[in-house]
């Protein structure tokens, strides 16, 4: 095993109703509140009323920033950190997925200081402090309600780029499974795939932890087992909880344990698909996921092998790629660019972004020839 640090400051609070001391957990840290939130969800499915209640109860000066948008971008970003900075706000408050908890973390790095929020990604500037955050999670998949990631794209310098920072974990986060009800069945069976990449990620990260491979491999198992049930019964609260919870423990370290990092080289791939046609991140990981395991199944030797048994009792290494190509199809999701729309025409463009961007793995790097063949397989 990796030395290794294991920091989780977040308190969760997982299950039904558990936002009636939302009120009293934000009042900890003052009356001024900045609420951040996506477009129109939170109002169509009532989440946004229960907010105001619980805001109303303790008497808060609400100051609002809505429209953050899925791939979130650093405008947005600037806007609300702009508005929180004038308010002089206490605490800020992010309901939604993983787009507006990412953003609003950034916001409370930034509202201290004047710059833009991506000098922080460019490593111009260290953040220095932070506005309290607390989140109200209302999609399963990233597993930014417990961890100090955040995703930002930056359509000027054609980046989306993953940064994490200590002081961006979230105070505290309210997770009611209730509220992913309204999750339709494709951004579920997304929310399904992103986790189950995160525990890839880990899983053939850097360093050797039999048990963290193991709790990797469980979270899977569970996503695996519930997933489909889930997509066929949009409304059962056991199959909510069981895939929230399982998206959280996916990636807030407790898979990483042990190893120095994950390899992140396929949502470092997906992120371009992202980039540059706005695909849905999940989307963008289970066409990118089979194609990589694909191309590195003889690289990946024992350790494939060994998910491959766990997984879908499969050794043979060539065809593994195949078993988690037909699970992500099973549940919904696209494996293939030609399935969202991208044709041939744009592989040199695809190609050409990921070389701009770096994209590698920090434990399997990726060649330009390798990243060739990932896009021909994704095909
Ligand atoms: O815009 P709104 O109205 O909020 O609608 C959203 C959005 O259209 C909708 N939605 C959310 N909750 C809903 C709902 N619709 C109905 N009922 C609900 N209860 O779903 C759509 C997608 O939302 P989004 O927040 O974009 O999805 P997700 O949670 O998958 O977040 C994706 C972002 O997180 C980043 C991704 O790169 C992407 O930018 N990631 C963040 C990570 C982290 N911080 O650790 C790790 C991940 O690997 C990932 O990269
Ligand atoms: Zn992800």
């Amino acid at each position: 095993m990796e030395n290794f640090t294991l920091y989780n400051p977040t308190k969760l609070h997982f299950g039904k109703n558990t936002i009636n001391n939302l009120g009293s957990t934000i009042a900890k840290y003052g009356n001024r509140v900045l609420l951040v939130y996506g477009r129109n969800s939170i109002k169509e499915n009532g989440i946004y009323n229960e907010v105001m209640v619980q805001l109303k109860n303790i008497g808060a000066e609400i100051f609002e920033y809505s429209g953050i948008r899925p791939n979130p971008i650093v405008e947005d970003v600037d806007f609300a950190a702009r508005l929180g900075r004038n308010n002089q706000v206490d605490v800020i408050l992010a309901v939604g997925g993983g787009s507006v908890i990412d953003s609003a973390k950034i916001i409370s790095i930034s509202i201290p200081v004047s710059h833009s929020a991506w000098d922080f990604y460019s490593g111009l500037k260290k953040p220095v402090s932070s506005v309290p955050l607390i989140a109200v999670l209302t999609l399963a998949a990233t597993g930014t309600e417990m961890n100090p990631f955040a995703v930002l794209q930056n359509q000027k310098s054609r980046q989306k780029l993953g940064w994490g920072h200590p002081l961006c974990f979230p105070k505290d986060s309210f997770l009611d499974p209730q509220y992913t009800f309204s999750v339709p069945q494709n951004y579920t069976a997304y929310g399904i795939a992103d986790l189950i990449a995160h525990c890839l990620e880990a899983y053939f990260g850097k360093g050797d932890t039999t048990l963290s491979d193991r709790i990797a491999i469980s979270i899977i198992k569970e996503a695996m087992f519930y997933g489909p049930m889930l997509l066929t019964d949009l409304k059962n609260y056991e199959y909510r909880e069981k895939i929230m919870y399982a998206a959280t423990l996916g990636l807030n370290g407790i898979t990483l344990a042990g190893k120095s990092s994950g390899d992140w080289g396929v949502h470092n791939a997906g992120h371009i698909l992202s980039l540059l046609f706005d695909t849905p991140h999940g989307a963008s990981l289970s066409i990118v996921y089979p194609a990589w395991i694909n191309i590195l199944h003889e690289k990946l030797g024992e350790k494939l092998e060994h998910l491959g048994m766990e997984l879908f009792g499969e050794k043979n290494l060539d065809k593994i790629s195949n078993c988690f190509k037909y699970f992500f199809k099973s549940i919904g999701c696209p494996t293939s660019l030609s399935e969202i729309g991208i044709t041939e025409d744009s592989k040199h463009q695809i190609f050409e972004t990921m070389v701009m961007n770096k994209v590698s793995g920090a434990n399997y790097s990726l060649t330009e020839t390798d990243l060739r063949n990932l896009i021909d397989k994704m095909q």
